[in-house]
């Protein structure tokens, strides 16, 4: 499956593991452990969309005995099309890897289920979940997992709003007691040369400052068709609302922003910034912003400068760069230099991994293994937290402290989901959507 988002190597293939940075690995108890008596690690996926489809097909390429169990989406079509691609005679062009996946795909019409409440219905009849809807559910659909003792793969973003993070804080701790290994879509933690500049990170002295860019030209948009009622209709264009997006700054710009967290080691402790939205102003573009720019400090008085844009035309750039008192790490480049800009460490990019498929490679093998390894959830409720922040100082212009974020009480979700429900945010009668003004707009 081919993945939506950009990335900035071409990634060859190679199945090689690294241990570094990951957790030392206590058994788990029984009742951890995957439950077929015939070794079969039963795996449902909740969101059949393209990131479900590809994060699927990883999860049964790997070496262990897995296989799909049960499948739920908000929408029968979307559903169907997953099963299909998953049931390809070959999946050469969509994952590179000759051959098929049939004999692992054991979803019978029963255990395909359709609506709010599929997931639900989807998640007892596992070992693992795979979480891939927009990120506005993470909060809800982490929480059943880990309520019904699963492990979970999720996406990021893992929440759209400050009351969603607090929920997945909350269940990350219920995970870390339940020794239930959590891996979450930050994929650059299992990508072989962002490890190996981890490693040597401290070449470059204390991180004085930072630069994180997801400067493109935008994604798709599903226009509004007739019949829909305006839940549908949200639901089938959510990168464009809030609630169920959180907007670019955190739907895509957070993979940049997660990976100065994870350098710097923890996350700013306030922010401003600056943002609004140009050129996607259609009534199909909802409410969010196309450009954002913020300024991130962190308690050592450390400044990220953060950027993403979505405007076609304009440059594009995914990258980090980390400046310290003796060097740089720049990410893309994947090296390392001093302050003359003589190379300290260059990695080898043919040893670059496909971290899509590692992340899932490492997941089974711990489960298998009865290994307790990941716990990725409080770190990606930190990073998703952190681009949250910046929405909220882009939307308001003001300047805004992570405790006063964190503690708003900001809650952009519907009391009730259901197609003829109401969402928060509705068109006036011309048919846009209100727009954040900084200067007007309180942050909660
Ligand atoms: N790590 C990465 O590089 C990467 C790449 C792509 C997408 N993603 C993430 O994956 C997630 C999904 O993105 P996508 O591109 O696959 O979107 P998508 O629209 O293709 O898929 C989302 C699917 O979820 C379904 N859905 C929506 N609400 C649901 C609900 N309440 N219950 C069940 N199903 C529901 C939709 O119908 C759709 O099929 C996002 O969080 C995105 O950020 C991550």
């Amino acid at each position: 499956m081919k993945d939506n988002y950009t990335t900035r190597r071409d990634f060859v293939k190679n199945t090689s593991i690294i241990a570094g940075g990951l957790m030392t690995a206590p058994l788990l108890g029984r009742s951890n452990f995957f439950s077929g008596a015939d070794n079969v690690i039963k795996v449902a996926l909740v969101g059949c969309g393209g990131r479900g489809t590809g994060a699927a097909m990883q999860a049964l390429l790997t070496k262990q005995n897995v296989k799909l169990v049960a499948m739920a989406d908000a929408f029968r079509d979307r559903l169907d099309s997953c099963y299909n691609q998953l049931n390809a005679d070959d999946l050469t062009e969509a994952t590179g890897v000759k051959g098929n996946i049939k004999n692992r795909i054991d979803v019978p019409e029963e255990r395909k289920f359709v609506g709010f409440d599929a997931y639900k219905k989807a998640i007892p009849l596992a070992d693992v979940v795979i979480l891939t809807t927009p990120p506005g559910f993470r909060p809800i659909h982490f929480e059943e997992a880990i309520n019904m003792n699963k492990h979970v793969f999720m996406e990021k973003p893992v929440a759209t709003d400050p009351v969603g993070i607090k929920k997945v804080l909350e269940t990350a701790e219920q995970a870390k007691a339940k020794k239930l290994n959590v891996v979450v879509g930050l994929q650059r933690h299992f990508q072989n040369s962002y490890r190996e500049l981890y490693k040597r990170k401290d070449l470059i002295g204390d991180i004085t400052s930072a630069q994180a860019w997801w400067d493109n030209d935008g994604v798709w948009v599903n226009k509004r068709k007739y019949n829909q009622t305006e839940m549908e209709y949200q639901m089938r264009n959510w990168y464009y609302f809030v609630w169920l997006c959180g907007d670019h700054i955190c739907e895509q710009h957070i993979h940049n922003i997660d990976v100065i967290n994870w350098f710097k080691g923890g996350h700013p402790v306030k922010a401003q910034g600056m943002g609004g939205r140009q050129v996607r102003k259609g009534k199909d573009h909802g409410e969010i912003f196309d450009h954002h720019y913020v300024e991130f400090q962190y308690a050592d008085g450390s400044v990220l400068n953060s950027q993403c844009r979505h405007i076609p035309g304009t440059m594009s750039k995914v990258d980090e760069l980390l400046c310290g008192t003796k060097g740089k790490i720049q990410c893309g480049a994947a090296n390392i230099v001093d302050m003359k800009g003589k190379v300290l460490f260059q990695y080898d990019t043919k040893a670059e991994n496909n971290p899509y498929q590692t992340e899932h490679d490492e997941l089974f093998a711990a489960i298998a293994k009865g290994q307790y390894k990941f716990s990725d959830a409080e770190m990606s409720a930190s990073s998703t937290m952190t681009a949250i922040l910046g929405r909220m100082v882009t939307y308001s212009g003001q300047v805004i402290e992570w405790e006063q974020a964190i503690n708003s009480g900001l809650d952009l979700h519907p009391k009730v989901y259901d197609w003829n429900a109401m969402p928060p945010v509705v068109p006036n009668e011309d048919g846009y959507y209100p727009i954040a003004t900084p200067g007007v707009t309180k942050y909660v």
